[in-house]
């Protein structure tokens, strides 16, 4: 199932106008409401949907994996990552309601030209403090790179935005579950190449390391597990591009460095080496969308306290479990986020 345009969505409150991008496991759509504003909307994608060889409940364990995408991004709110409205089931599937961020990636926008050391570090900068905020809530990110970070046209609020959340997990987590993306060639540190390798903050920041890399270069970082397997050493951005100054370059080789005890062990122990403020403040915005996040979670605990009732609703699909389940689960976030507000 691929939503076409003019599809309505939750009893006619949005309705498709495309297809923004699709990835190994979701496909997100642009939607605009009845007063015309435009909204991401995240699903998983028709291969899940389709698929006569997938049990219903590996079909449910999937949903629960993907909705927790929306959790992740309610209890990470930053001006610098992507604000989630609201979740809501339509066909049988979770949505995910995202703000839609009007602009272009960061892997389209280097592809134009290899950035100034000062603009890509105003990037780095924003998207560090998101990760910061992202770690202190325990999570890693997983798959930070090019793809995922948007910049905003809209500048007054800010350009660049962290996005895609499907791998987010705690720290010491297994990826036993993950289908596919998981890998992604030249920002993924060795440690996600393995089930059992140990990560922390540093297993993001090798790949915001290779992200800056590419900025400076216009070059790919070659994969961590080729560097590793065949002894390759990685070229000092630096010899690419004699305009990056000593102090990021010598930041970049440390944050690639293939083992993890190697690389700064925080954002802002990187950050200090290439002398980047550290955001652990939360500005007016942060505030702003932090109580936003609180009434997302509120909509979903309307959702889940009645659970029974939601999943009576969808029990043709997955069942009252998934009910009790997201109640759970609401209820966890609900409080922690209260107890932080
Ligand atoms: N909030 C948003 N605003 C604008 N565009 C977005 C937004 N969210 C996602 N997109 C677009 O949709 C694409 C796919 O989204 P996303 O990166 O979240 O999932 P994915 O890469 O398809 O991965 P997966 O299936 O593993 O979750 C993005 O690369 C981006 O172009
Ligand atoms: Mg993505």
């Amino acid at each position: 199932m691929v939503w076409s345009p003019g599809k309505q969505l939750n009893r006619g409150r949005y309705r498709i106008e495309r297809e923004l991008g699709r990835g190994g496991n979701s496909i997100t759509y642009l939607a605009k409401n009845k007063q015309d504003e435009a909204f991401a909307i995240k699903t998983l994608n028709d291969e899940f949907i389709n698929s006569e060889i997938l049990p219903s409940s590996e079909f449910n364990r999937w949903q629960e994996i993907f909705i927790q995408e929306a959790f992740k991004l309610a209890k990470c709110s930053h001006p610098h990552i992507v604000r989630v409205e609201e979740i809501f089931p339509e066909d049988g599937v979770w949505c995910i309601v995202m703000e839609y961020i009007a602009g272009t990636n960061l892997a389209s926008y280097v592809q134009q030209q290899t950035l100034l050391e000062q603009e890509a570090l105003q990037y780095i900068q924003q998207i560090g403090n998101a990760l910061i905020t992202v770690h202190n809530n325990g999570f890693l990110h997983r798959k930070i790179g090019p793809e995922n970070i948007l910049l905003r046209h809209n500048q007054s609020e800010g350009k660049a935005v962290l996005i895609d959340f499907s791998l987010a997990r705690p720290f010491d987590q297994d990826l036993t579950e993950t289908r596919s993306g998981e890998i992604a060639d030249g920002f993924t540190p060795m440690e996600l190449y393995s089930h059992t390798g140990k990560r922390g903050p540093y297993t993001d920041i090798y790949a915001l390391g290779a992200t800056l890399y590419l900025l400076l270069t216009g070059e790919t970082p070659p994969n961590a597990q080729d560097r590793y397997l065949n002894d390759i050493s990685l070229q000092p951005p630096q010899e690419i591009n004699p305009q990056i100054s000593d102090r990021v370059n010598d930041a970049i080789i440390l944050a690639m460095a293939l083992e993890p005890e190697h690389r700064p062990q925080s954002i802002k122990e990187w950050f200090e080496l290439m002398k980047l403020p550290v955001t652990t403040e939360e500005t007016s915005k942060t505030k702003k969308a932090s109580r936003s996040s609180i009434s997302v979670i509120d909509q979903m605990i309307v959702l889940a306290s009645g659970g029974a009732f939601v999943g009576g609703l969808i029990a043709q699909f997955y069942g009252a479990v998934i009910g009790a389940v997201f109640g759970a689960i609401f209820a966890v976030l609900y409080k922690k986020n209260r107890s932080h507000n």
